[in-house]
């Protein structure tokens, strides 16, 4: 595994896995604490190209004033152990300054889609990720991005920076990796005590319930119930819960059939959640439709 911290020292790396052969490279973007849901977006890696290449780096443009950038976990030594572990072949590890030499500028803006739910909680979040993704892809020159489903507007967002500014490159979201009690996998849920992360499970619980509804008035019944349980709770402050269509993520009607997510976001203490479901929901018949025999 080769590691590097230079965009040089990268692009010498990245040349020389082109001239072994190796031409479909599979590209993991990361902030780093490395766990479980990274390392099943690594294997999937290898099973889809010829060569993976990660990078570790914790993007200062995403994160608003008063977030946790700062606090933000950096194992690097830990990150790095993973990767060896997973057979990484090239892993870009770079400085602020090195990405940023001359401040900020230019940027991507997201979009009416990166202003909604996480964009609306966290302005400016969805035009940090899509300039630092696009970034990247310009230096890693992938054939595949691989981008986990926990992240779902995220992923909405990287898909439509791709067909809008018709990059080469392939999106492929992976599912989200969970603990047992449903919890879904991220590097925050270390910051969570006991007793707020028995509350964080009350999210997957929600979805989980909502997915097995099939009318978009079940479903929001089904997670209120389960939802309904810690909304009193101090430190349990529920941001959103709601239905949206998965590639636009605009707010689906009441009447809406067909695929559908459900997202919620919460703050549980001061660890901001996010968790996301798909829903399938049928077509109600009318009662005024009339069966012909
Ligand atoms: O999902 C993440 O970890 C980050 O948003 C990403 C895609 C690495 C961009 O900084």
């Amino acid at each position: 595994m080769i590691v590097t911290y230079t965009l040089a020292d990268f692009a010498e790396a990245r040349n020389a896995l082109e001239a072994e052969g190796r031409r479909r490279v599979v590209f993991v973007a990361t902030m780093g604490a490395l766990h479980e849901g990274h390392r099943s977006l690594i294997r999937s890696a290898h099973r889809r190209g010829d060569a993976v290449v990660i990078s570790v780096f914790v993007n200062p443009l995403q994160f608003g004033p008063g977030e946790d950038y700062a606090r933000y976990p950096r194992p690097l030594s830990d990150d790095l152990d993973v990767c060896d572990a997973e057979g990484v072949d090239l892993v870009l590890v770079p400085t602020v300054a090195e990405l940023y030499p001359a401040g900020r500028q230019v940027s991507v803006s997201a979009g009416t889609m990166g202003s909604v739910l996480e964009g609306a909680s966290r302005p400016g979040h969805f035009d940090g990720v899509l300039t630092i993704v696009l970034k990247l892809l310009h230096l890693v020159r992938p054939q595949v991005a691989l981008f986990g489903q926990k992240d779902a507007q995220q992923v909405a967002c990287v898909q439509r920076m791709v067909t809008d500014l018709n990059l080469d490159v392939e999106v492929v979201s992976e599912p989200t990796v969970r603990e047992a009690d449903g919890l879904a996998l991220s590097s925050r849920n270390i910051f969570l005590t006991p007793a707020e992360r028995a509350m964080a499970c009350s999210l997957a619980a929600a979805l989980e319930k909502a997915a097995t509804a099939d009318t978009v008035a079940a479903a929001r019944i089904a997670a209120d119930e389960v939802l309904d349980r810690v909304q009193f709770e101090p430190a349990f402050e529920l941001d959103y819960a709601v239905m949206v269509n998965p590639t636009t993520f605009a707010e689906i009607p009441d009447d809406h059939t067909g695929p559908a997510l459900f997202v919620v976001a919460a703050k549980v203490g001061t660890t901001r959640l996010i968790d996301n479901m798909p829903l399938h929901l049928a077509a109600v018949i009318s009662e005024s439709v009339e069966l012909t025999a």
